[in-house]
């Protein structure tokens, strides 16, 4: 079980990071989210934020510094340990859902269990129902997500990065690809089934409307991230 209410979920310190043949997009980058905290990354187009979580989440190895997820460095770790550790410690939501076309809604929650848990298939299915419920959609689970709303695929992806209880979900514009009302519907239930988890959130937005909700907002810029609450307080 994942431990609650302490503790670092994740560390950034001194990350750096540049694609091949590209200037550097991250330079000195810090970051401690606490467990259970909620936090918001915005920044203009361009800045490293998709950068940023994709190396919080051990998808591309930083060239500098380092990143601790639930307290493991990932540099220590070869490719199947972090694959593991992302698979238990983390769930991701995508701005454009990434569900697999040919699963239900069902399969798509059920796929983490299979991942990251050694749940039995009955256990499995009777954890992804319950978890696509408390987003709304227990009556569309046979659905394949072709046949849902752009809202209803986010609740499903929601569900699916929710479902194995991880310890940090990564959320990259969650809400870009939907209507301002869809996007507030879904913004609000990720945002409280992150509560009712009690799992940390760090999520990119471009609305500072949204980035105020949340516990702490960082900006990114000039490859680092800068505290906005210190500043605001400040004011
Ligand atoms: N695969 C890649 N190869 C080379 N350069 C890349 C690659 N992916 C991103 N970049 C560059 O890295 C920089 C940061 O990109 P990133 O996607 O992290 O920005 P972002 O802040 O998420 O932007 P947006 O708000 O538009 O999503 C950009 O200059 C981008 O062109
Ligand atoms: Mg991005």
């Amino acid at each position: 079980m994942v431990q609650r209410g302490s503790g670092v979920v994740l560390s950034l310190a001194g990350l750096g990071f540049g694609y091949p043949g590209e200037g550097r997009v991250l330079q000195g980058v810090d970051l401690d989210l606490a467990a259970g905290e909620r936090v918001a990354i915005v920044g203009e187009s361009g800045s490293g934020k998709s950068t940023l979580l994709h190396l919080a989440a051990g998808l591309e190895p930083a060239d500098a510094g380092t990143v601790r997820l639930a307290g493991q460095a990932l540099a220590g770790l070869d490719e199947a340990a972090r694959t593991r550790l992302r698979r238990v410690q983390v769930g991701i939501v995508f701005q454009s859902f990434h569900l697999i076309p040919t699963l239900t809604a069902l399969e798509n929650v059920m796929l983490p269990l299979e991942l990251a848990t050694d749940l039995g298939a009955a256990q499995r299915r009777e954890r992804a129902r319950a978890q696509l419920a408390a987003v709304g959609l227990g009556a569309k689970e046979g659905r394949e997500p072709e046949q849902l709303s752009g809202g209803e695929q986010q609740r499903v992806a929601i569900a699916r990065a929710l479902v194995h209880r991880p310890a940090l979900i990564l959320a990259d514009e969650p809400t870009g690809n939907l209507d301002s009302r869809t996007g507030e519907a879904v913004f609000a239930l990720l945002l409280e089934q992150v509560r009712a988890t009690g799992c940390a959130l760090l999520l990119v937005t471009h609305s500072d409307a949204l980035a105020a909700r949340l516990d702490r907002v960082l900006r990114m810029q000039d490859g680092q991230l800068q505290d906005l609450a210190a500043r605001a307080s400040a004011r």
